[in-house]
């Protein structure tokens, strides 16, 4: 029935690429479609990708991708996801949920037992709606020139594996933040 169809939650596909093209789609060709430029920080592509398309155009990302850290000193990896993005005039209606859920299943297929991700602090409610724990330590990441800063967003975790514990200990990526 029409009607069914159209209460169905929309599909989440898994993006063969996402160029800048692609995230412009979403978000429009604005300077700072993130609201993080006034960090001055260099980030990463993501490696995988997952969307959302609604009447033939992209309106929903979130990208992944495995990421070197040390946590207490330790080396691990973790699944940084990043590029979290729902179209201006779709937003509020789910599909965040919808995108990052699916990517997170995705995620604990790739082997660490974490994902994590920065955001601006007016997001950590909606990432603790989605499941995530803000992480209260400093983050040092890489910059280019191997210059090491402090990530001045929050960082938000959640685990991949059932009874996964996030270690005690200082954080460091071994890459630039995604
Ligand atoms: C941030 C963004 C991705 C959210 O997309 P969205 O589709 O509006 O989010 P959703 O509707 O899926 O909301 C996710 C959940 O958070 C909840 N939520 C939203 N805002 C919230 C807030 N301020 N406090 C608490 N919960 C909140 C929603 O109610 C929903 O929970 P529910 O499914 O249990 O009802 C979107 O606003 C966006 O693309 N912004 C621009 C780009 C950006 O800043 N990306 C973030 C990069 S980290």
């Amino acid at each position: 029935m029409p009607e069914n169809r159209s209460s169905a939650a929309p599909a989440v596909l898994r993006l063969p690429q996402y160029t800048k093209a692609d995230q412009e789609e979403i978000l429009g060709n604005g300077d700072d479609p993130f609201g993080v430029a006034s960090t001055g920080l260099t980030w990463l592509p993501k490696e995988e990708h997952f969307g959302i398309r609604h009447e033939g155009r992209l309106v929903a990302h979130t990208g992944l991708l495995r990421l070197p850290v040390s946590i207490g000193g330790t080396k691990t990896e973790v699944v940084g996801v990043g590029g979290v993005a729902v179209a201006p005039g779709m937003q509020g209606q789910g599909l965040a949920r919808l995108v990052v859920t699916a990517a997170l299943e995705h995620a604990r297929t790739m082997g660490p037992q974490h994902a994590l991700l920065f955001c601006r602090p007016p997001l950590v409610p909606l990432y603790q709606r989605l499941g995530w724990h803000p992480l209260d330590k400093d983050v040092i990441v890489e910059q280019p020139a191997g210059r090491l800063v402090t990530m001045p967003l929050p960082t938000m975790v959640t685990p991949l594996r059932n009874g996964a514990r996030w270690p005690s200990g200082p954080v460091r990526l071994f890459s630039l933040p995604m």
